[in-house]
């Protein structure tokens, strides 16, 4: 017997949160869990830019036939413009090579793929905390990841000295993750100072970054959130980063994604290129295409783009509109904690302070869904949950 021996595995995390909550009766049940947006009548819509270009690939695809390894060329092209913006793109564009993934976590994997096949020896360095399955990606490629310092739970911010001292002492071919925006799980991100300073480290160090890039467009905007990444490619001749559609353009279940690698000269980012498409095609062999069809032609089309960016816009500021609600649903409850650091926080989450007892209370006794560590998807509170929830978090704080 094969099934017989294997014990069952414990569930995810975070998507495992989704399955428990769907399969808890509770009428007042609440998601905060998994990082999807969530609009104020609790769905999590197409967008409507999405929509129409579904319409007019259904219009104008006539062939499902499979996508180069490396994934459609005009959806690389339009993902190096939005990721560095025209600036930096037209400086280095010859040096730039892109693989279309399935989703940021597809385009981590891969990355991870390539370091291990040509740094084997390497360390991966992951910020303290960080999302909760980049461990786990880098591991099944073979990397076993250590911690460098970044959230300062008493200063609710990134701990800037104590990272900076850390990532100067990290070994020259280590590879350091960076999260560029929207900081997962904390919502604390590196100011322009801070960047520079981290910048100015691993040019010294030697260190390569690899930067997670999953959440453009949900801290300031898509100009601003790229701030920090242009600021460290201005001083480190090599990177890779891995970007994510699913949640600016809500392309979740998709799967759209792309691992981007800036290397010295083109011909070295082409020979990075070519063991890309060597390791996905063992991996998944090409990408899946209607994703990256849509997000293509969003990116192309000047009105489909304006509609993106409306929408985006939307998504954010209904965020940072329920970050305040939250802060001031609290204060309200008079529960002694100062909980106005929610509202600096970028992104869809909340790094909320509660510990294991009260997610657990919350969970079990309210039905309220939040990730271990204390992290709420800030997206998943709306005007028929946020008093409900107020409530819930003033009970758990005074047991
Ligand atoms: C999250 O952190 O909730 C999202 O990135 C979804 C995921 O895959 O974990």
């Amino acid at each position: 017997m094969f099934f017989n021996q294997i014990d069952p595995a414990p569930s995810d995390p975070i998507l495992g949160l989704t399955e428990a909550f769907n399969s808890d009766p509770r009428a007042t049940k609440v998601t905060l869990g998994v990082g999807v947006f969530v609009d104020d009548q609790g769905a999590t819509p197409v967008l409507e830019c999405i929509r129409r270009a579904e319409r007019l690939l259904w219009e104008t695809e006539r062939t499902k036939t499979y996508l180069p390894i490396s994934g459609i060329r005009e959806y690389g092209q339009s993902v190096a413009h939005l990721v560095f913006g025209s600036d930096f793109h037209a400086l280095a564009a010859d040096r730039v090579a892109v693989a279309q993934t399935p989703g940021g976590t597809g385009a981590l994997r891969v990355g991870a793929e390539l370091l291990k096949a040509f740094r084997p020896q390497a360390t991966l360095w992951v910020p303290n905390p960080t999302w909760g399955n980049h461990p786990g990606v880098f591991g099944a490629a073979g990397f076993s990841a250590k911690a460098y310092p970044y959230y300062n739970a008493a200063t609710k911010a990134v701990d800037v000295d104590a990272m900076c001292a850390a990532l100067e002492q990290v070994p020259a071919g280590d590879v350091v993750l960076l999260h560029v925006c929207c900081h997962n799980p904390t919502g604390a991100d590196l100011d322009a100072e801070g960047w520079a300073r981290v910048a100015e480290i691993a040019a010294k160090a030697g260190w390569l970054p690899f930067f997670d890039f999953a959440y453009q467009g949900f801290g300031a905007g898509i100009e601003q959130d790229r701030a920090g990444l242009l600021s460290m490619l201005q001083k480190v001749p090599e990177a890779l980063i891995a970007s994510s559609f699913s949640k600016n353009m809500g392309l979740y279940g998709e799967r759209v994604g792309a691992l981007l690698l800036v290397a010295e000269s083109a011909p070295a980012a082409a020979a990075g290129l070519s063991h890309v498409k060597r390791l996905v095609r063992v991996l998944y062999s090409n990408p899946p295409r209607h994703g990256g069809a849509l997000a293509a032609m969003v990116l192309a089309d000047e009105d489909l783009r304006r509609l993106w960016v409306e929408e985006l816009t939307a998504m954010r500021q209904r965020i940072q509109s329920v970050r305040q609600q939250l802060v001031e649903g609290l204060a309200a409850r008079n529960t002694g904690v100062d909980f106005s650091f929610i509202a600096r926080q970028n992104g869809m989450f909340s790094f909320s302070g509660l510990d294991e007892a009260q997610v657990t209370f919350l969970r079990e006794e309210k039905g309220i869904y939040l990730v271990k560590g204390g992290r709420i998807n800030v997206a998943g509170l709306n005007t028929a949950n946020l008093d409900f929830v107020c409530d819930a978090i003033a009970e758990s704080l005074k047991r």
